[in-house]
């Protein structure tokens, strides 16, 4: 949660974020209502369904279904956030989307733009640990009753 590939997506503010260092989204874009997006500069114009080579920048476009970052009204920032307030933003629904333990277990094994961390293509850093590490490790917290810092 605390690294750029996810970071990248879940920050404060209203515009994604790009590289291992957090820099400024160039081309500037907005998260808009549903966080895809605002009038022509929606994500998924850019970011395809998998990672794909830009003919016109001549470089790797980060991609996966549904690209998007999370919307304006549980903006899920994990960016700077302390680890007991990130613990404790995750397992509330009022924070986290509406999900259950149980849906919030599915959504941290399964879901496609999490995934894409591990294969971000374009030379950017994975996470420090494998994606069966953080499953087993998600899985693991869940099953403990999700205790925080
Ligand atoms: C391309 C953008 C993107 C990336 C990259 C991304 N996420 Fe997300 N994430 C989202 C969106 C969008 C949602 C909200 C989905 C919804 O509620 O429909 C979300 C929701 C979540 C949630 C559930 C809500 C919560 O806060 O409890 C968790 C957990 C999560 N992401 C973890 C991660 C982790 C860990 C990574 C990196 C390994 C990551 N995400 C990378 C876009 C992204
Ligand atoms: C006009 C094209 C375009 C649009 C529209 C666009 N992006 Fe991007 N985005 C890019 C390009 C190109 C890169 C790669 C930058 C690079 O390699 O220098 C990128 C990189 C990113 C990254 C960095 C991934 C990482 O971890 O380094 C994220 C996150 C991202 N975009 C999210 C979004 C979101 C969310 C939207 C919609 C709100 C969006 N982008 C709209 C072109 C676009």
């Amino acid at each position: 949660m605390q690294h750029p590939r996810c970071q990248n997506c879940h920050t404060s503010g209203d515009a994604p974020r790009q590289s291992d260092r957090g820099s400024a989204h160039q081309p500037p874009v907005r998260r808009g209502p549903e966080g895809k997006g605002v009038g022509a500069m929606q994500c998924a114009t850019c970011h395809l369904e998998q990672n794909a080579r830009s003919p016109t920048l001549r470089r790797e476009v980060p991609g996966a279904p549904g690209w998007r970052m999370p919307p304006p009204e549980a903006p899920m920032v994990f960016r700077e956030a302390e680890p007991r307030a990130l613990c404790e933003a995750l397992k509330d629904p009022d924070r986290n989307g509406k999900r259950s333990r149980e849906q919030l277990g599915r959504h941290m094994t399964e879901d496609a733009l999490l995934a894409w961390a591990w294969n971000p293509g374009a030379g950017l850093a994975r996470p420090p640990l494998t994606r069966d590490e953080f499953n087993a490790a998600a899985i693991a917290w869940l099953r403990a009753g999700a205790p925080c810092p």
